[in-house]
């Protein structure tokens, strides 16, 4: 299941997923309840706000990705787009007329300017704003949003700055609102697998875990005025860390239960040499471009980054969108009593596999795999793999958030899984600054780590 940056939901993906919503997308009711003695039962401790008979979605930024989001949001049942703002006019028409054409209302459009969102944030038909703007939006975004009284849902990370990350915690604690960053990848099937083979303890006890984000998208850099290689080629340039490290990193620290009774204590961190964007600028666009004005390029190509837990785990985080490297979220997780691997799938494990020496791949492991599936991949998979978006985990990760809004359900993330996931940007470049030092994670919940309960998907 790859994750294409670069692409936005296509004309035939829509379609498909318009003729489900107008098929009554069963999903919404019938199977949510079905769903529901399956999912996430309340947690002691865990933010939950009443139930919303209806959401009503805003948008901020309706590029590569928010157009996606945009689009799926539309085949749930119970949602309702009130709201959109782009700075980029061809993308907020393209967004304005997406939604007219398929029968909704048309939405209020917000586009004068980088603050034009604010005056959306003003009006009280929205319950939600979904955040799909550059890395450096978000933060900001997701705290007005916040102060004005709506849920906030922000593309990853969720923030770049460890300042911005205690800005979206103090924020969501003073204004009581969701505050959730949208890390898509704990909704894949491999990860809801291995999460449910985790809570059945049929790993042991976890010892270990490796994630990634290594995926060539050096070609973005051909958006040189608009879209994603325009913005984020800046990072590259300016930065060195792991700039982008939660879609390998959130699944696996789901598995370990972090801000649920472990979490992240401290990192190290080095990077490679900065080599593969220079190159690519010299073999892609004249001497004179601005990507060949560039004097330093900073963020080394391949970053390794490793956590230590509270509880003595430990986990390798690497980040690579440089390389000509095929595409790995790795998804490795390693218990006493067997080890999960991605990309391709593999298992070791006492009691599941023929043997611990080596691995079970192919025809058996999907045999296992179908045995052991997550339950919100059995009751919602099929559907989900319908709605699209990355093999469909895009659809399952909104049609589950819409869930939970509507039944005044605790999210499967939180204001703290956004913090401490996305901390491992800036303390990595910290960590490299400093000769790969060993640098604190701050504990975001303030000690609750030791008493929120562990996510409980599986019933
Ligand atoms: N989770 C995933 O699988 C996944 C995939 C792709 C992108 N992303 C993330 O989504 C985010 C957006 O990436 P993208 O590829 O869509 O970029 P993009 O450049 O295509 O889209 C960003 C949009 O935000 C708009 N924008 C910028 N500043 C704005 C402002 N001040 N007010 C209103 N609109 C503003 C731009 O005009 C543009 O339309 C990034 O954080 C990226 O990392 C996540």
């Amino acid at each position: 299941m790859w994750l294409n940056e670069s692409s936005t939901v296509s004309r035939r993906h829509f379609l498909r997923a318009t003729t489900l919503a107008a098929a009554g997308l069963a999903v919404g009711d019938g199977a949510a309840t079905r769903t529901a003695a399956a999912v996430t039962p309340a947690g002691a401790d865990l933010f939950r706000v009443p139930k919303l008979a209806r959401v009503r979605a805003a948008f901020i930024g309706v590029g590569a990705r928010g157009s996606g989001h945009l689009e799926q949001m539309m085949t749930l049942e119970g949602v309702d787009v009130t709201a959109i703002a782009d700075n980029h006019p061809p993308a907020l028409n393209a967004a304005v007329a997406c939604v007219v054409q398929s029968g909704r209302p048309r939405p209020a459009a917000y586009g004068d300017g980088d603050y034009a969102y604010r005056k959306m944030l003003e009006r009280d038909d929205v319950d939600l704003v979904i955040i799909a703007t550059p890395w450096e939006w978000h933060t900001r975004m997701c705290v007005d949003a916040l102060q004005a009284g709506k849920h906030a849902f922000t593309e990853v990370p969720a923030a770049i700055t460890l300042e911005e990350c205690w800005d979206l915690v103090k924020t969501q604690a003073k204004t009581q609102r969701h505050c959730m960053m949208l890390e898509n990848c704990n909704y894949g099937r491999e990860e809801l697998f291995c999460l449910n083979l985790v809570r059945l303890g049929l790993l042991g006890e976890l010892l270990h875990g490796e994630a990634a984000y290594i995926h060539d998208l050096r070609s973005q850099m051909h958006e040189v005025n608009h879209g994603t290689g325009s913005w984020r080629t800046w990072h590259y340039a300016k930065r060195n860390g792991n700039l982008y490290p939660t879609h390998g990193l959130g699944p696996v620290a789901q598995y370990m239960d972090i801000n649920r009774g472990d979490r992240f204590d401290h990192l190290s961190s080095i990077g490679s040499p900065a080599l593969g964007r220079e190159l690519f600028a010299k073999k892609n666009f004249p001497p004179e471009h601005k990507w060949n004005q560039i004097k330093l390029w900073n963020c080394g190509d391949m970053n390794t980054t490793i956590i230590k837990t509270a509880r003595g785990r430990t986990i390798m985080v690497q980040w690579d969108e440089t390389s000509p490297r095929p595409y790995s979220r790795h998804n490795l997780i390693q218990g006493t009593q067997g080890t999960f691997a991605g990309f391709p799938n593999r298992l070791a494990c006492e009691g599941l596999t023929a043997a611990t020496h080596e691995w079970t791949e192919g025809a058996r492991l999907e045999e296992i795999m179908k045995k052991y599936e997550h339950p919100l991949f059995v009751k919602m998979g099929e559907l989900a793999q319908q709605g699209g978006g990355h093999g469909g985990m895009d659809w399952l990760m909104l049609w589950r958030l819409v869930y939970c809004l509507r039944n005044g359900e605790p999210l499967d993330q939180d204001v703290y899984d956004a913090a401490a996931w996305s901390a491992v940007g800036p303390l990595s470049a910290q960590s490299v600054a400093r000769r790969g030092a060993a640098v604190d994670v701050p504990d975001f919940t303030r000690g609750r780590w030791q008493v929120r309960p562990p996510l409980r998907i599986v019933s």
